[in-house]
């Protein structure tokens, strides 16, 4: 099939590649000349495994191409996928939409009859609704949408568009789900579970998806307060709650919180939409408060180790993106850690193995290390708070020669607390007793 992808951010760049994998012919559209450029020349401008030789091998053939115009997309496509992003509004809780309606202000009015366009973005519940209509309006009744919510991960991208837990379609005709089907065939055969559902249920599995992931890592980072009250040791009871089936191990890793360009915004645009809808979800701003308090909590233990105030100390930071395998920055609570110490006046420095650069652009005022050893030498306090797989395997007793004081709070819960005490660190960590 012939496929757009419009908007080449995290989510359509993934998208487009993916759709060539599956084996469509592929046109990745973007406003933005110097995306397109660099996506032509096959270069990826953020870090997710697998993705660039994706795009270096579906480019080269031929089956994946890119483009700034909208006539072309109009022309070429015979279902075209709305992949841009729905930041948080600057002056309020709720999603900015503005282009999101771009595209259907772009696209409709140059759609030839019969032409899908479907909605992938985390938008408010009634959005699809109303850029349905929009879209009749500007392109006629031969022109349909549908919604087609996307759960990728940063880090796992390529992984969750290949392999997803399932794909929700959100149709309005048996032409639409068949040509979605027909999309997404290769995925369906390989035994993925596809749920069909109206628009209102499509748009809002995405927003119910992220609002319980984010409620579970909230959950286990308050039980980690009352931890800390307590004297108890939060890692060792995720793992006993877990073996519950019906709670699950995953994503109740207790620590410093959730960031990133999702969960965040997504919770906050979820209360307010609800709000608007007479509808309370105020639970979900305690999600939020939680999710805060605990970067808090580290600037707090930092201070602590430091005897009282962060003034002069020099403070190393292992970690800048919000997650590892990547190195996406937005809302990160390393970084946003590591910004507070600064305006306490502590001397900070950051290492990061991805988003060195991404860090530096966006918080100057941090000083920036080419390694995990150079940002510990001389530290007077050490904060782990990305776990990158490396600094698991980082030696404490080497690191312990070069800190000025072999002082370290996990924010992550993953360093072995014995082996680092072993070796003289005064290890404290969340949730956890000292
Ligand atoms: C999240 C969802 O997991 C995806 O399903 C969804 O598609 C995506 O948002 C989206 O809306 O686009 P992502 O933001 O890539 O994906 O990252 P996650 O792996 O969900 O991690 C989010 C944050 O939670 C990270 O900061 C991570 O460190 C933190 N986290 C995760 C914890 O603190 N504890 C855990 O146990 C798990």
């Amino acid at each position: 099939m012939r496929l757009t992808v419009i908007g080449t951010g995290y989510l359509g760049a993934t998208h487009a590649a993916c759709m060539a994998e599956l084996g469509h012919e592929v046109l990745g559209v973007d406003v933005d000349p110097d995306k397109i450029a660099a996506l032509r020349a096959g270069r990826v401008p953020f870090h997710e495994p697998g993705l660039p030789e994706l795009i270096a091998q579906h480019t080269a053939t031929g089956r994946l191409r890119f483009t700034t115009s909208y006539e072309e997309a109009a022309a070429f496509g015979q279902v075209h996928f709305s992949c841009v992003g729905t930041p948080q509004s600057k002056d309020s809780e709720a999603a900015d939409l503005t282009y999101v309606d771009a595209v259907i202000e772009n696209l409709g009015p140059l759609l030839p009859e019969g032409a899908l366009v479907v909605g992938k973005s985390t938008v408010p519940v009634g959005t699809a609704d109303r850029l349905a209509g929009r879209l009749a309006e500007l392109a006629g009744p031969g022109a349909e949408l549908a919604w087609n919510p996307e759960f990728l991960r940063e880090g796992f991208a390529v992984a969750d568009t290949l392999r997803p837990d399932r794909l929700v379609l959100g149709v309005r005709s048996a032409r639409a789900e068949e040509l979605l089907r027909a999309v997404y065939a290769p995925v369906i055969a390989a035994g993925t579970p596809v749920v069909s559902a109206d628009f209102p249920t499509a748009e809002l599995v995405k927003t119910a998806a992220n609002a319980f992931l984010a409620t579970k890592i909230s959950f286990i980072n308050a039980m980690a307060e009352v931890c800390e009250a307590a004297g108890a040791d939060v890692s060792v009871l995720a793992e006993a709650i877990g073996h519950d089936e019906r709670i699950g191990r995953k994503f109740l890793r207790a620590g410093v919180g959730f960031g990133g360009g999702c969960l965040p915004k997504d919770i906050r645009a979820f209360a307010h939409r609800a709000d608007e809808l007479g509808v309370s979800l105020a639970f979900l701003r305690e999600v939020d408060r939680i999710n805060m308090r605990r970067r808090d909590r580290v600037v707090e233990l930092a201070r602590d180790l430091c005897g009282g105030a962060v003034l002069g100390a020099r403070i190393a930071v292992l970690g800048a993106a919000f997650k590892p395998d990547s190195d996406d920055i937005r809302d990160s609570p390393a970084l946003n850690v590591a910004a507070r110490l600064r305006l306490d006046g502590a001397d900070v420095t950051v290492y990061d193995p991805q988003a060195m650069d991404n860090a530096r652009k966006a918080f100057p005022l941090l000083g920036y290390a080419l390694s995990a050893e150079e940002a510990v030498r001389g530290a007077d306090v050490v904060l782990h708070l990305t776990e990158w797989p490396e600094f698991r395997e980082l030696d404490p007793e080497r690191l312990r020669t070069l800190a000025g004081r072999p002082r370290i709070v996990d924010g992550r819960g993953v360093l072995d607390a014995g082996r680092w005490a072993a070796a003289g660190w005064e290890f404290r960590a969340l949730g956890r007793p000292a």
